[in-house]
């Protein structure tokens, strides 16, 4: 059986551990001779890599390690680069958080003014890293998870049409293994979804057992009462903003009873209430730097201090297991069916047929297949229009250098409340961005 060979982009991510984790859980279903970390800052790589050589001592030294920052070293001879970069790391993504903030819009790394910023940085560094693929290894897929996904999907799709590129979110992931503890199934795997919508922005439409049995309106019924909490603790996401926001599904729901939606559509329907109980001194940045990045970079030294990871509390990210599932699909042809950002190209029959839209796919050794999902009722569609209007506009914004249509972006916005609030935050945007941005003019 081949071994394959996998390149990590972002390998000081704080996800990079729990995927090294999942990866060697898996060696059985995807066997794999190499593993190479990549990234732009070399002393954050070093303290992930450090223990990611211990631990691959321990439990797989067959499998070789190279950590590097030369993108000759890293791109060579892959078959898979999984990428998961934070263009201007947390320091920035603090900024994409308070600065709508203190505009008194919502501040959110993906949604909004916070997630145009991110994808004004982000796009140039993905495109930078798909051509170090092409150049080195042209055969080889890219996974992205990189965010913000739906801006970066938009840019892949026109800037890099010929490149072999998957870009997915563990979002609709997350939200399943909820629904299916909810209604007391082991494992989001016994349900087969329909859902459309962009990426953190949809709805699921249907859900069944493998039966055919219908499963939604059950799970309508708890999303209705309780959101996607459920009495399981161990899948909520320990950080209490998480949980709210699990909460708070049951307020998007409202919207849309026939449906159960995403929660990251709170940010679009409920902006004042998320306004209202942010924090603009201490956002989720300071959250994630305060728990999960300490955490990861702690436990992380330990093990190299210690020469062994018997004592480690890092855990396997089962979460991100469908990273294995993308790539075995790639690999072995699987045809698995997968939720997956792509080229509508007519799988929402009545819209945008440019978009780029999240459907469940048919993934095999060519590629996504996407599954038809009919017509879209007028709320939903009109949402999207909006909303998939400004992620391209971001992306002409971003190739065009136009400071005109970055600021339409942002006054299409449905969290910004009008062009003059749109034109003051650009502003302190492009202050806030000037290492990052291209120049607009
Ligand atoms: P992190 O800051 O801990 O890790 C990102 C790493 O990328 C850092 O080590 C940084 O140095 C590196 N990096 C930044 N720019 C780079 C470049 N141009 N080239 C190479 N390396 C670069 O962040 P994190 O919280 O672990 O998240 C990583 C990414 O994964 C983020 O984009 C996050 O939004 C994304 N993510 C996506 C999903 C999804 O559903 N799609 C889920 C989880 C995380
Ligand atoms: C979910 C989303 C990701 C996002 C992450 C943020 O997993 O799908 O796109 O990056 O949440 O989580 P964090 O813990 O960093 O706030
Ligand atoms: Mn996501």
């Amino acid at each position: 059986m081949k071994k394959f060979s996998i390149t990590i982009a972002g390998g000081g991510s704080t996800f990079t551990p729990g995927i090294v984790l999942m990866l060697l859980d898996n060696l059985d279903k995807f066997p794999i001779g190499e593993i190479k970390f990549f990234d732009n800052d070399e002393d954050r790589q070093a303290t992930i890599a450090g223990a990611t050589e211990v631990i691959l001592q321990e439990k797989a030294p067959d499998i070789s390690f190279t950590a590097t920052t030369d993108p000759k070293t890293a791109f060579s001879n892959t078959d898979f680069v999984m990428a998961h970069i934070r263009s201007g790391k947390y320091a920035m993504r603090e900024k994409d958080e308070k600065i709508p903030l203190k505009h008194g819009c919502v501040g959110q790394e993906t949604c909004g003014p916070g997630g145009i910023a991110y994808g004004m940085r982000s796009i140039g560094d993905v495109l930078e890293l798909i051509d170090f693929m092409d150049e080195y290894s042209p055969d080889a897929w890219f996974l992205n998870y990189s965010n913000p996904a739906a801006i970066v999907a938009e840019a892949t799709r026109k800037l890099r049409p010929n490149s072999n590129i998957l870009n997915i979110c563990d979002m609709p992931i997350g939200i399943e293994e909820l629904m299916a503890n909810a209604i007391g199934l082991n494992s989001r795997k016994e349900m087969e979804v329909r859902y459309y919508g962009l990426n953190h922005f949809g709805w699921w439409t249907d859900i069944r057992d493998k039966e055919g049995n219908d499963l939604l309106p059950q799970i309508r019924e708890h999303v209705s009462k309780f959101g996607y909490v459920t009495k399981d603790e161990s899948l909520q996401h320990s950080d209490a903003s998480w949980n709210s926001t699990f909460a708070k599904a049951k307020d998007v729901q409202a919207l849309d009873p026939e449906t159960v939606p995403n929660t990251y559509l709170k940010y679009y329907f409920y902006p004042d209430y998320e306004v209202a109980k942010s924090n603009p001194d201490y956002t989720r940045a300071n959250e994630v730097m305060d728990g999960r990045e300490k955490f990861v970079f702690g436990e992380c030294q330990k093990i190299i201090d210690e020469g062994t990871a018997k004592n480690s509390e890092l855990h396997i990210d089962e979460h991100a297991s469908y990273i294995v599932d993308l790539a075995r699909a790639i690999a072995y042809n699987t045809k698995e069916r997968m939720l997956l950002i792509v080229e509508n190209n007519g799988a929402i029959s009545n819209f945008e047929p440019t978009a780029m839209v999240e459907v469940p796919c048919l993934v095999g050794s060519q590629g996504p297949e996407p599954l038809t999902q009919g017509e879209i009722p007028r709320f939903q569609k009109g949402l999207m229009e909006q909303q998939v209007a400004v992620e391209k506009l971001v992306v002409e914004a971003f190739e065009e250098g136009s400071y005109q249509k970055l600021w339409q972006a942002l006054t299409l916005s449905k969290i910004v409340p009008s062009a003059q609030v749109a034109k003051d935050l650009l502003e302190d945007l492009i202050e806030a961005n000037k290492d990052y941005w291209p120049e607009l003019k």
